[in-house]
């Protein structure tokens, strides 16, 4: 299948804009037609055993990898190795640990993302891995404490849908397959084994289906299946999202696999499985493929032509990245960092989101005497890597915990680098690691400022920390975070509050604090966190990250909360910001919110609609990612960004779309479909191009698919999703 590239329709009426680099999310130029018909030949070379083999995973614990299948030697196929996880190597001793997915998300750069995947991958390649499991566009978020929120990207499927296109790009780039996951509707960690999800149609397209939309059209090797129910059928066997949303409506190509044992029954293969993992329950008895798979193709419950489907699938994604030439045996401890741990930095200090900054305390200018408070300023005490899968919340915080986590290399822990900055700066540095209050006053007191580190953590299920089995029980800070800094702030009248979180923490408690002048988003920043914390704090760069998710002012006002029991997904549509606002609920801190050092200006906006764009339903053939003509830019939009302060800096500028009133149903008032990082010098501007594809005007109706409506769309730009700088309006007829 050739797909189309991505043109700017408009283009001629931009020129003499140096349009930015601010290319869609573009289909991958991975030759599939190619090897689909290598696999063809390939899967007529072999003996159903082969088949079945290939399909089919050895059984836990049985291999060097998480995931392992059986060489086939006639086709000198290798034994298949798939190894966790999203953000590097789990097990590896050699390998970057790269900061998880919300952080990337929350530099919100293309570039940054592309190459994380792109090292990731050659990591993996490296260590001989096959398929990386990973990136993870499900769960979306809609809960705004679930556990495994932090391995994703956020809850925008359009913010999410980018980053995974852009992760999925490098790694395959790098010869490695990429696995999106996890398909779908599996939002939180209480229950996820038994619970049914069920979602409308609609709200199944426009929020939880689109970032998988993107990882088909990058051309995705793999998808895994959920642990969950759809509608009550598991996800791994339910024919209406493997067969008709993933490949007839998206026209995936390659093959689905299991979550580790989400498997339940043999037939699963007529429902559109094609890979079990790991071939085994855990204790190694249950094996639903391998020998019945195969009684199950004799007695002709399963078709052979199924069989060989299955097997064509996950050998052309082999092929199609190129893993028949050369591929390095496997070796999951091999040394395969180089430089990589540059991105780490980058991608830890661009997602730092700098949310408070009362009178400039920001950023350090030789202070005199510095306060560092708190157990998260320190590596944990019991070693970086004490606790299994990183299941602790102890010392400095990087990531979250479970099977998304891996080992790090090293790790550079925030006092780590303060310590030595200010032996340069000759600074006089007093450190307080724990979280108990009562000393804090006499390390606090008489400092030019005082930081604070504060933490909250969450995970994967199967690890309880701190009473919090996976899901967090709340959104306040660990460890009595608040009265820590209540205690520094009543001592230290220019407090700087560094939280490192999974996601959202009410701040509502630390922001009365008179003392708090500063508030440090630093999320996750994994192995270079005390590097990229310090390269913002003295400002050797201007802080440019943005929120990826809305903070409240209460947990209430997300409008979800973790379902005790089947999840029906009544808030629809109304998730993060859509919620917000939908229901005129002010957020303490807003979707896409970010400060920095310097001020940009917004201004002479431009809108084109290309002529030719029409109301109705989209239309064409399948293509990969969906019909075709849902891919090709219908409206485009331009802006000047101006660096009005005094030091250089980058600023998000961010696309919000808001459908006709008049022609299409009720819809959230306003939705992310572009943004871009524009670097700017001070003094200096950019011209930034932003390409509205059919898709990104259309709602998803339930009889006609997706349809653009007639009538006036209001374009919002803006530095966040309610600081809205320039509006511009278009019709289609
Ligand atoms: C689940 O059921 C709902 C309600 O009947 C329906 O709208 C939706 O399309 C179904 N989803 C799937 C994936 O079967
Ligand atoms: C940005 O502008 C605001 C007012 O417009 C001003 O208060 C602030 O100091 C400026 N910040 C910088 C870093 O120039």
């Amino acid at each position: 299948m050739a797909f189309r590239s991505v043109l700017l329709v408009a283009a001629a009426a931009v020129a003499g804009f140096a349009p930015a680099a601010m290319a869609h999310t573009s289909a991958s130029n991975l030759d599939w037609d190619a090897a689909l018909t290598k696999a063809s030949t390939a899967v007529g070379k072999l003996s159903q055993q082969d088949k079945v083999n290939i399909v089919t995973g050895v059984g836990w614990d049985k291999g060097p990898c998480v995931g392992n299948t059986s060489p086939v030697s006639s086709i000198n196929y290798p034994q298949l190795c798939l190894q966790d996880g999203p953000l590097g190597i789990r097990f590896g001793s050699g390998a970057t640990a790269f900061p998880p997915g919300i952080q990337a998300a929350s530099t919100w750069d293309r570039a940054l993302m592309g190459q994380r995947g792109q090292y990731m991958g050659e990591e993996a390649k490296g260590c001989g891995v096959h398929v990386l499991l990973g990136p993870v566009g499900g769960p979306l978020g809609k809960h705004a404490n679930g556990g495994r929120n932090w391995e994703g990207f956020g809850p925008d499927p359009y913010l999410t849908g980018v980053a995974m296109a852009e992760t999925i790009q490098g790694m395959q780039s790098a010869g490695v397959q990429a696995c999106a996951k996890h398909f779908i509707l599996n939002e939180q960690e209480l229950n996820r084994e038994t619970m049914s999800s069920s979602v409308d149609d609609r709200t199944m397209h426009e929020l939880y289906l689109w970032p998988f939309s993107d990882a088909v059209r990058a051309g995705v090797a793999s998808v895994m299946c959920s642990y969950n129910k759809i509608n009550g059928t598991w996800a791994c066997e339910n024919k209406n999202v493997l067969d008709n949303l993933l490949r007839d409506e998206l026209g995936f190509q390659g093959y689905v696999m299991t979550d580790w044992n989400a498997q339940h029954t043999t037939l699963a293969a007529n429902a559109g499985l094609d890979m079990t993992m790991p071939g085994s329950d855990y204790g190694g008895k249950s094996i639903l493929w391998g020998p019945q798979l195969t009684s199950a193709v004799n007695s002709g419950q399963v078709a052979g032509t199924r069989l060989d489907e299955m097997v064509k699938r996950i050998l052309a994604a082999w092929y199609l990245v190129g893993q028949d030439k050369g591929y390095p045996g496997i070796n999951i401890k091999a040394d395969v960092q180089g430089t990589h741990k540059d991105n780490v930095r980058a991608v830890a200090r661009d997602g730092i989101v700098l949310l408070k900054n009362d009178a400039n305390l920001l950023p350090l200018r030789k202070p005199t005497k510095l306060a560092v408070i708190g157990s998260a300023a320190v590596v944990n005490p019991q070693g970086m890597n004490s606790c299994t899968d990183q299941g602790c919340n102890t010392g400095a915080l990087g990531m979250g915990w479970g099977s998304g986590a891996v080992n790090y290399p090293y790790f550079v822990a925030p006092y780590d680098t303060l310590k030595t900055r200010a032996a340069a700066d000759g600074t006089t540095i007093s450190l307080s690691s724990t979280d108990a209050t009562g000393s804090v006053a006499s390390v606090a007191e008489g400092a030019d400022a005082a930081i604070v580190f504060i933490t909250a953590d969450s995970g994967e299920g199967y690890i309880t920390v701190e009473n919090n089995a996976g899901d967090r029980n709340d959104l306040d800070p660990w460890h009595g975070g608040n009265a820590l800094v209540q205690a520094v702030a009543a001592a230290n009248p220019n407090t700087i509050v560094v939280v490192h979180s999974v996601g959202p923490v009410l701040l509502e408690s630390i922001l009365q604090q008179k003392g708090v002048k500063a508030v440090v988003w630093a999320g996750l920043p994994s192995q270079e966190s005390g590097n990229a914390l310090v390269d913002v704090l003295y400002g050797l760069v201007s802080p440019s990250g943005k929120l990826p998710y809305t903070i409240a002012k209460t947990a209430a006002d997300y409008g979800t909360s973790i379902a005790h029991g089947d999840d029906n997904f009544a808030e629809g549509l109304y998730i993060d910001y859509r919620h917000f606002d939908q229901k005129a609920i002010e957020p303490r801190y807003a979707f896409g919110f970010g400060l920095s050092y310097t001020n940009f200006t917004f201004a002479d906006i431009t809108v084109t609609a290309a002529a030719t764009v029409k109301s109705g339903p989209a239309s064409g053939a399948v293509v990969a990612g969906g019909k075709a003509d849902l891919f090709e830019t219908v409206a485009t939009v331009t802006c000047k960004i101006t660096n009005s302060g005094s030091v250089a800096g980058a600023e998000v500028p961010q696309l919000y779309l808001s459908l006709p009133t008049s022609s299409a149903p009720a819809a959230p008032p306003k939705q992310l479909r572009g943004f871009d990082k524009v670097k700017l010098e001070a003094g200096t501007s950019g011209t930034v191009t932003f390409n509205l594809r059919r898709k990104d005007l259309s709602y998803w109706d339930v009889a006609k698919g997706w349809v653009v409506p007639s009538g006036t769309f209001t374009v919002n730009i803006g530095a966040s999703s309610r600081d809205l700088r320039l509006k511009g309006t278009f019709n289609v007829s």
